[in-house]
């Protein structure tokens, strides 16, 4: 395909969009048109407020304004809000505008002229007191079939029977809580069922690239035969019809399009919008959406689904002119909030204003995405969960990507004059050598003195590393091409502790170049490989490095420049300069997370999670709690750190070995109590270096309510040194 056009679901502007949709149909969304434009490849992001509806005349009446105020107010939060997550939209348009109205009434007067609508008249619910007809979703009432109470307009959530309106027993409308009455109306009707077998093959045709999720609800409908849908409301507010060519006026007026009917054709109005505001040709939006070079992937939330694979494709196909239909319908399940639906009238929600009000540093920005996209609901309903936001934050983003990038740039700031070191003589034929190991996926070098097996390991792990990243992406698998995104990372890291270059610049000066020379490149590398995920972090990485800025953002044109296969390759000159970047992440503590979540629902609800600290999310197997691996051991030294209030050094005995390790317990021991004490260490853990002197574990403490710290002893002496605790 010579082009890619992306959208997301236009979202109503009648409330703040909340994580739940960032997670559903943006971010995701984001991260693909990024990733794209990465590729060097061509790619138009189009999206904007979805502003007619019932929903927008009810939040109108809820906040005592008008409809229109009510979507400037929402149109403009929500697409600053979308822009400070970074989302990379060519454009965000919405469908209050004049383009708008006209786009839509030109696809509806087509279908009235090639006979395709049939207006007639039908008995509906009104409600005498909002004096307006009442649509399914603003009735309420008994289910003829089950007798549940809340069954809505036209299904019951409760046995899942479809009827027509009328049939509801007792019914009451949800606008004013009124018990409606039967009035007759004229309505267009499209028909649909005309579209039932080219529908068929569309979607069959799909059966192997698409989601099991939209494919299964698709087939549902589509198995229960397509009928004809009414088109038209009586609204005063939305796309009015009268003066529509070939159209009664009498019966035509007070009629505006049903919102589906506007809103998927808000995507054709966007890119119209977007070329003008381009100042590119008139014309250039077709070559979006009626030329078969173009790929097109409508990004949605499962409420979605059939609108966007049945609805839109037959409105499309109708319209004939060559429009092109949906490629790929990657609709994401819900996300919830520690483990319940979002809900803004039980204040279980996070409206995304509120988080960037209260992180508003672009590295907490990122670090939402990283959240959010590492539990984007693919294929089945995920969580949020503040304590999950923390531990990426916290664990990952800080404790791997970030730690091994201020790791090499204070090693080369250090030893290099913050310049990437020059290889000698001897390391040269790894630049070959790399090239070779990422062009051939079967080649192994022969090990000698210029190239290690842990060089080469590494280089794999990069290589083949980015492949199933792309191979992922490719197939909307986010979460997993973001694991292995983050797997690179932590093959960066293990490559810095298995060189060991704090100990070969002494005693191999030229390994040790060699080793910074590799692990500078793979800063470039990671700031790339993360662009679409981090687009804050990657911009700060790649001003530091003196590259390049790509993060694939909108309206850039990039286009067969691919930064993304350059990923693999080694990509800064020795000796250039390498700055530090400006801090990365920065951890989020215990009690941050504790006020978000006392903003949650009631007392009781904050109070289990607060409690709950065995979550599900974070729940671990026996396998990873054996990871670890605890032993006593006995302190030989204790004495202060010079200038830490909280470190002491300590030396210990693990039986067949000592070891230096840096506790922060200064505040609560002296160094001469500790001497001679049985405590329980964590025997496995990486080398970490604080103060500028090395640690090579942990030991063991609680950390009591009332902030004092208390070592953990054996209970029995006797059990000795190098005993495994489990
Ligand atoms: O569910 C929603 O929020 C709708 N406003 C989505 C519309 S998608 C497209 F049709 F614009
Ligand atoms: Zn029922």
């Amino acid at each position: 395909m010579e082009r890619t056009l992306v959208t997301s679901a236009l979202p109503y502007a009648n409330g703040f969009i909340h994580l739940g949709h960032c997670a559903g149909a943006y971010l995701p969304a984001d991260i693909y048109v990024r990733y794209l434009r990465l590729k060097g490849e061509e790619v138009l992001y189009v999206c904007g407020s979805d502003e007619h509806g019932v929903a927008i005349t009810i939040a109108a009446d809820k906040e005592k304004t008008t409809p229109q105020a009510i979507i400037d107010k929402y149109h403009f939060a929500n697409m600053e809000a979308f822009g400070k997550l970074g989302l990379s939209f060519d454009i965000f348009s919405r469908t209050s505008i004049q383009e708008h109205h006209e786009t839509a009434k030109e696809f509806f007067g087509d279908f009235l002229k090639k006979g395709l609508l049939t207006d007639k008249e039908e008995e509906q619910f009104y409600d005498p007191k909002a004096k307006m007809f009442l649509p399914d979703r603003y009735v309420e009432g008994v289910c003829p079939n089950c007798s549940y109470d809340k069954a809505r307009g036209d299904q019951c959530d409760s046995c899942g029977a479809y009827y027509n309106q009328l049939e509801l027993k007792n019914p009451k409308s949800l606008v004013s809580g009124e018990t409606p009455v039967v009035k007759s109306t004229v309505h267009w009707y499209l028909q649909f069922n005309l579209f039932q077998e080219f529908l068929e093959t569309y979607i069959e045709g799909h059966s192997h690239d698409w989601k099991d999720n939209v494919l299964q609800q698709t087939r549902s409908w589509l198995k229960q035969g397509l009928a004809e849908r009414a088109i038209t409301r009586d609204l005063d507010w939305g796309v009015h019809i009268d003066g529509i060519p070939g159209i009664d006026k009498d019966k035509a007026t007070g009629k505006a399009l049903y919102v589906w009917f506007d809103a998927v054709l808000g995507y054709i109005t966007a890119t119209k919008v977007w070329a003008k505001e381009q100042n590119l040709d008139i014309n250039e939006w077709k070559k979006w959406w009626q030329n078969d070079g173009t790929r097109y992937l409508a990004f949605i939330g499962k409420d979605n689904i059939v609108f966007h694979t049945l609805i839109f494709p037959a409105m499309l196909h109708a319209r004939g002119e060559n429009y092109i239909l949906p490629d790929n319908v990657p609709a994401n399940e819900f996300l919830n909030l520690e483990g319940q639906k979002f809900s803004k009238s039980r204040n279980w929600s996070i409206d995304l204003k509120d988080f960037i009000i209260d992180f508003p540093e672009s590295n907490y920005i990122d670090a939402l995405r990283y959240t959010l996209a590492m539990s984007f609901p693919e294929t089945k309903d995920a969580d949020f969960t503040w304590k999950d936001f923390q531990a990426r934050n916290n664990n990952e983003l800080a404790d791997i990507v970030g730690n091994f990038i201020n790791r090499t740039a204070h090693f080369v700031s250090k030893q290099y004059d913050s310049k990437v070191p020059i290889l000698s003589d001897k390391y040269k034929p790894i630049l070959d050598e790399w090239n070779k190991i990422v062009e051939n996926k079967d080649y192994v070098p022969v090990f000698n003195d210029s190239i290690s097996e842990n060089d080469y390991k590494l280089i794999r792990s990069l290589s083949d590393g980015i492949n199933l990243v792309f191979d992922n992406y490719n197939r909307f698998r986010f979460r997993d091409a973001l694991t292995e995104t983050m797997n690179i990372a932590r093959a960066a890291n293990k490559y810095f502790n298995d060189e060991e270059p704090w100990k070969t610049s002494k005693s191999d000066p030229e390994k040790c170049a060699k080793t910074l020379f590799i692990c500078c490149n793979l800063i470039y590398s990671i700031a790339v490989i993360f662009a679409p995920i981090l687009p804050f972090t990657s911009k700060k990485i790649l001003e530091a490095l003196a590259q390049e800025s790509n993060t694939g953002e909108a309206n850039t044109n990039h286009k067969h420049i691919n930064f993304w296969a350059n990923a693999s390759k080694l990509n800064l000159d020795q000796g250039s300069q390498l700055n530090k970047p400006e801090l990365l992440f920065v951890k989020i503590e215990d009690e941050t997370v504790q006020k978000q979540i006392l903003k949650l629902g009631d007392n009781l609800e904050k109070s289990k999670i607060l409690v709950d600290e065995t979550n599900i999310t974070n729940l671990i197997t026996i396998d990873d709690f054996k990871k670890i691996k605890l032993r006593t051991a006995r302190i030989l030294e204790a004495e202060n750190v010079p200038k830490s209030k909280k470190l002491i050094k300590l030396q210990i005995d693990l039986g067949n070995e000592k070891r230096q390790i840096l506790a922060g317990i200064a505040e609560h021991y002296k160094p001469e109590e500790l001497i001679g004490k049985l405590v329980v260490v964590v025997a496995n853990l990486q080398p970490a270096k604080l103060m500028g002197l090395e640690s090579q574990g942990m030991l063991l403490a609680a950390n009591g309510a009332d902030g004092n710290l208390t070592l953990i002893h054996p209970a029995d002496d006797g059990v000795g040194i190098a005993a495994e605790v489990r």
